[in-house]
């Protein structure tokens, strides 16, 4: 049984689109046959992109997109992948199923992808094996409009025009596979580093982003913001749900109840997360300019069977799908603080959108999630009275014409009973789910259609109130038309 009040005049925060961002890094099949297929592909692709993928991509609105990683932007040396490709340097992915590199997705590439899919681009710069003069000249090739070397070279490269870099992340997990740094030492860096990251757009400055703490390190939040605040407009926070720590991680699809629960709950400790580092923040930036930006985050679960273990290839279940809109929820909750996500990864990578065999593109219960929250990007969150069951995890926003609410109970088998009051009268209701009967529930190649969202009529009006049967293991979203 769960209640949740709506008062109209209790906005909390405008829920930045950018919460729904997305992340692809040269790591396993996600760049390579997962986005890129080159132009002489039998599969159906423009400039050497996959159309299939492109589509689904574009169902979903993805605001930004973060690349070229991760931990392999730190070893990403971006002249390596710029001209004709046969002049590309190949390279070993070091970090990654020690697979070569060829580098024809590059800098021109990653752009062609954002115009197909209609992102904003967000550049992770290489701090860890890079110098300030490659980052700066990178930031240079990419938005310099006029004479200068670097846009020389862009235009002989068939670009004449400028890019808007929106993002651009100074290094990635500086204190691990990005340098084992002190927070010290990659503060003093940082500053150094954005100084050339220079803003040659005058109407569109790059939005710099210091690398920040993995999960709990609050020291290093802190020794970040007291050295470095005023030149940066958003650090980052990495945390991954887990089953039951880093070893052994649990299967996504053969699992017992008890790591259903367990996964769920590591999920919900985003909250914690970001309400610790927030307070923080908050004794250097009291007035919130600078965003948390949680560029790496979903659930980590074992390999697929067979597949290389350094290719991050997992199957994405309705468990997936209940980590996504639990942990959608907690960042609308922070909608003040948090100003962008990237769930890590895009496709066939971690918690992904899209899963690729050959010719053949699925898409998984997280992309679904993402699907039905669509009208929470950019709209406002409320600030609701909630009394909600241990399960059940709820969001609300303001539309134009009334609310959206999006629901979650993971239970896996007891349904919620759930009321919604409101101050106004409602006009009318309308209603989407996601749910299914096993808690390992998965789409795949053969039957791409076993989870999938449908119609909902459990949604009963009563006044000023809603009732809401909340299925086990469902998603829902409810569009709410007042008067
Ligand atoms: O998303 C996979 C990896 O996880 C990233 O490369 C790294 O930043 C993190 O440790």
């Amino acid at each position: 049984m769960s209640t949740i009040t709506v008062n109209h005049s209790r906005e909390h925060a405008k829920i930045s689109k950018y919460i729904y961002g997305q992340f692809a890094e040269h790591l396993g099949r996600c760049i390579y046959e997962g986005i890129w297929v080159g132009p002489d592909s039998d599969i159906p692709n423009i400039n050497g992109i996959r159309s299939d993928v492109v589509a689904a991509l574009k169902a979903i609105k993805v605001p930004v997109l973060r690349w070229p990683g991760g931990c392999f932007a730190d070893e990403y040396h971006w002249q390596d992948g710029i001209g004709p490709n046969e002049n590309r340097k190949k390279m070993i992915n070091t970090n990654w199923g020690g697979v070569v590199e060829n580098n024809h997705f590059g800098t021109h590439e990653f752009f062609e992808l954002c115009n197909q899919i209609g992102a904003d681009a967000y550049i992770n710069g290489n701090v860890g094996s890079g110098s300030v003069r490659e980052m700066s000249e990178w930031v240079e090739y990419m938005t310099l409009n006029g004479v200068s070397p670097m846009a020389d070279l862009r235009t002989q490269n068939g670009h004449e025009d400028p890019w808007q870099v929106k993002f651009f992340g100074v290094g990635n997990e500086s204190w691990g596979c990005g340098g084992n740094m002190r927070p010290e030492y990659y503060a003093d860096l940082f500053r150094h580093y954005q100084t050339f990251v220079r803003n040659y757009d005058g109407n569109h400055p790059v939005y710099k982003i210091a690398v920040g703490p993995s999960v709990a390190d609050y020291n290093w939040m802190d020794v970040l913001m007291r050295n470095a605040a005023p030149y940066m407009d958003g650090i980052s926070l990495h945390h991954y749900s887990l089953v039951s720590g880093w070893e052994p991680k649990g299967s996504a699809t053969n699992f017992p109840e008890e790591q259903w629960y367990s996964l769920l709950e590591n999920s919900q400790y985003m909250d914690e997360l970001i309400t610790k580092h927030s307070t923080i923040m908050d004794k250097y930036d009291p007035d919130k300019r600078i965003g948390l930006i949680v560029d790496e985050w979903g659930s980590w679960l074992a390999v697929e069977p067979g597949t290389n273990p350094g290719f991050l290839y997992q199957q994405n279940t309705i468990r997936d799908a209940m980590v996504a809109a639990v942990t959608l929820h907690i960042f609308q909750k922070h909608a003040d603080r948090v100003h962008m996500a990237n769930i890590a990864q895009m496709v066939n990578v971690l918690q992904a959108m899209i899963l690729t065999d050959g010719q053949k593109m699925i898409t998984t219960p997280t992309y679904d999630v993402f699907k039905m929250f669509l009208d929470h990007q950019d709209a406002t969150a409320m600030d609701t009275l909630d009394d909600l069951a241990a399960t059940t995890s709820a969001s609300v926003s303001k539309q134009a014409d009334g609310y959206f609410v999006s629901l979650c109970n993971f239970d896996v088998h007891a349904s919620d009973d759930l009321v919604i009051n409101f101050d106004t009268p409602i006009a009318s209701t309308s209603s989407e789910i996601l749910t299914a009967t096993q808690m390992d529930a998965h789409n795949d190649f053969d039957d791409p259609n076993r989870v999938q969202i449908e119609a909902f009529d459990q949604v009963t009006l009563d006044g000023q109130s809603l009732k809401v049967t909340l299925p086990p293991m469902s998603v829902v979203t409810v569009h709410v038309k007042v008067n």
